[in-house]
């Protein structure tokens, strides 16, 4: 397994259009892995192909504190939402920035897992805005697009004046 380098805002490469995963293969579930260990490795809950410079529509994602709950998803279409939540979200392509986001409370999303069988996933809560931030990223969407443009100019302020401290340091 590999720890990937993780594309950082504003890097153009975050803005691509991800394409759909024709066959899972071996070489997709070690890209799995890796995306998993990486992901790990930044303390992320969730982390999208596009994020390490991959453009299949791949994502994967865990809640839990332990490590216990992975969820990889191929080629996800959400299928259904419900409701709505403001969560505070962060991402491993803003590091240190969180910002709170409107997205869908609940989702049923369609998808295969690494071996290519098909499942559907319900969702509810922090997961739910999880998956539809990776999917998001698939698509070439940040975050921050969500924010008014005001609200946006302060976080990436922020975001700047945090790189110049820590290239000064
Ligand atoms: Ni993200």
């Amino acid at each position: 397994m590999a720890v990937l380098p993780i594309l950082e805002f504003p890097d153009p490469r975050l803005r691509t259009r991800a394409e759909p995963v024709v066959a899972p293969d071996a070489e997709l579930r070690q890209f799995v892995d890796d995306m998993f260990e990486t992901m790990y490795a930044a303390n992320g809950v969730g982390l999208a192909a596009t994020q390490v410079n991959v453009h299949r529509r791949v994502l994967v994602a865990d809640m839990s504190d332990d490590h216990q709950q992975p969820l990889a998803l191929v080629n996800p279409v959400i299928l259904e939402t419900e409701g709505s939540q403001v969560y505070q979200e962060g991402c491993l392509s803003f590091p240190g920035l969180y910002a709170d986001v409107t997205r869908a409370l609940k989702v049923r999303v369609k998808a295969l897992d690494v071996h290519g069988k098909e499942l559907v996933v319900e969702a509810e809560g922090p997961l739910a805005v999880c998956i539809q931030h990776e999917m998001d990223h698939l698509d070439g969407k940040v975050f921050v697009d969500y924010l008014s443009p005001l609200k946006r100019a302060l976080l990436l302020k922020r975001l700047d004046k945090q790189r110049r401290q820590a290239a000064s340091a």
